[in-house]
């Protein structure tokens, strides 16, 4: 109770000594614009990565004869931003905890202009896979960091939508790079160096538009600034609310572990990461990235021909992004748990008729039918969900390194599943694959029936 007094004063303050953080207006606190364009601003680090993920196939038949690149080279060219988002990924853990969010993503935001520079400038393959690397650096730094923040700064009743808008804005990144590739392949010899170098431009504003957002609260909580915490998520959330946080953020923080990666490892936390791993792992082993990655080679091999191919391809991204909103819609409604199940129920069902279509060589409409309820059944649910729970279930003073040893599994699944797809297509056939990837799905259905609890409407202190 003696907590709560004081967190009263501290709100209560007469003259606050002003802090060095953007002060919204009364008018977009009230409508919840100031908390919506924070949330947007930290969601620029899922543009940049879906931008940076989609931009390589576009460059790489032009960088192929440029550079003469063997098959083996352009394996390279292709894994090494996900190699370096591996390492980015296990490297940002701990400055995310000891410096703070808004720190890392600003260094997120300066690599992801250096590697667009770079690579755009690049005058041989080695210079163009160590500025790739460094991009990748950027993208793990963005996929960990960017949710996590917006997590940290919403209202328990708002941040399952807040943070899947971080899924709409990596799919939106996507589809940019498809288009701004499809404008830019007209310009030139030097046109995947244009390909590259736009990327620069969105950095760039992350970049400045980070300075405009405050520090996470949480963070700052954990720090011992709670003055400054309190008056930000006053901002925020306005005074109500914020008192009702600070208060259950300062009860979480009395009897926290010292915040070392050992604490990670602690029994009380084993469950919350055996979840966090696992939801990482499924997000990539039930295959979206065969698909993202290899689409215009699947329809092909379907039998259609290529420029319907890339049609289709440009139909992939709009689903994606059009069923990323549904996810937003639902996601504080119904909960994570029911649409992990659903949607891993669903991927299940349509990775067997992908399955069968190619076993049996059926019409390639049933391909695409499949496909397209794959893609629109991930968007909704595994996609933006996975991130959504890994940002949820760690306490405040671990969540930066338990994130990363988490977030860590989805780059290395993703690097092995696009790796093997092409070999596996090859080797079993696309009936066989698609089967294995089927039957992933429904070991993610029964995995989240078993151990994913649910997190929607808690705060992120009840939840740890
Ligand atoms: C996944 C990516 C995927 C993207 C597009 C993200 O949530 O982590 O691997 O490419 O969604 O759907």
């Amino acid at each position: 109770m003696k907590q709560t007094q004081n967190q009263t004063k501290v709100i209560n303050t007469q003259n606050p000594p002003t802090p060095p953080q953007f002060i919204p207006k009364q008018s977009e606190r009230a409508s919840g614009l100031y908390l919506y364009l924070i949330s947007i601003v930290a969601a620029l680090g899922g543009l940049l990565f879906g931008f940076d993920t989609a931009v390589i196939s576009g460059v790489i038949p032009f960088i192929e004869k440029q550079f003469m690149l063997s098959g083996t080279e352009i394996g390279w060219v292709v894994s090494s931003l996900i190699l370096g988002c591996i390492v980015g990924v296990i490297l940002a853990g701990a400055p995310a905890d000891k410096y703070g969010r808004k720190k890392v993503l600003s260094t997120a935001a300066v690599l992801f202009v250096v590697s667009a520079l770079g690579t755009a400038s690049a005058n041989s393959v080695l210079v163009f896979v160590i500025f790739r690397v460094l991009g990748g650096f950027a993208v793990g730094i963005a996929s960990m960091v960017s949710p996590m923040y917006i997590a940290e700064i919403a209202p328990a009743k708002q941040r399952g939508r807040l943070v899947s808008l971080n899924q709409l804005t990596i799919v939106i990144g996507i589809l940019v790079a498809f288009f701004s590739n499809y404008l830019l392949v007209d310009t030139g010899e030097n046109n995947w160096r244009w390909m590259l170098c736009v990327m620069a431009l969105p950095a760039l504003l992350f970049f400045v538009a980070l300075f405009f957002v405050p520090e996470s609260p949480r963070w700052l909580a954990l720090k011992g600034k709670t003055q400054l915490a309190a008056q930000i998520l006053e901002k925020i959330n306005g005074k109500e609310i914020a008192v009702r946080e600070m208060e259950i953020i300062s009860n979480s923080l009395k009897n926290k572990s010292d915040g070392s990666f050992k604490a990670v490892f602690l029994p009380a936390l084993r469950m919350p990461l055996m979840i966090g791993v696992g939801l990482a792992f499924f997000q990539q082993i039930t295959g979206i990235n065969t698909i993202m990655y290899y689409a215009p080679l699947i329809f092909e091999k379907s039998g259609l021909s290529i420029n319907s191919a890339i049609y289709q391809t440009i139909l992939i991204g709009v689903i994606n992004l059009v069923f990323s909103l549904v996810a937003i819609y639902f996601v504080d409604k119904a909960g994570r748990k029911p649409l992990l199940v659903i949607g891993s129920l669903l991927m299940t069902i349509s990775l067997l008729m992908l399955s069968i279509s190619f076993a049996y060589n059926l019409n390639s409409m049933i391909t695409l039918a499949a496909i397209l309820l794959f893609i629109a059944s991930f968007s909704s649910t595994l996609g933006p969900v996975t991130w959504v729970v890994i940002s949820e279930l760690f306490p405040n003073n671990v969540r930066g390194k338990a994130m990363s040893v988490s977030i860590v599994f989805v780059w290395i699944t993703c690097f092995f599943v696009s790796l093997l797809f092409p070999v596996l297509l090859e080797k079993i056939g696309g009936g066989n694959t698609f089967l294995v990837l089927a039957f992933f799905c429904l070991l993610s259905l029964l995995f989240n029936l078993k151990f994913t609890k649910e997190t929607k409407g808690k705060e992120l202190e009840e939840i740890n």
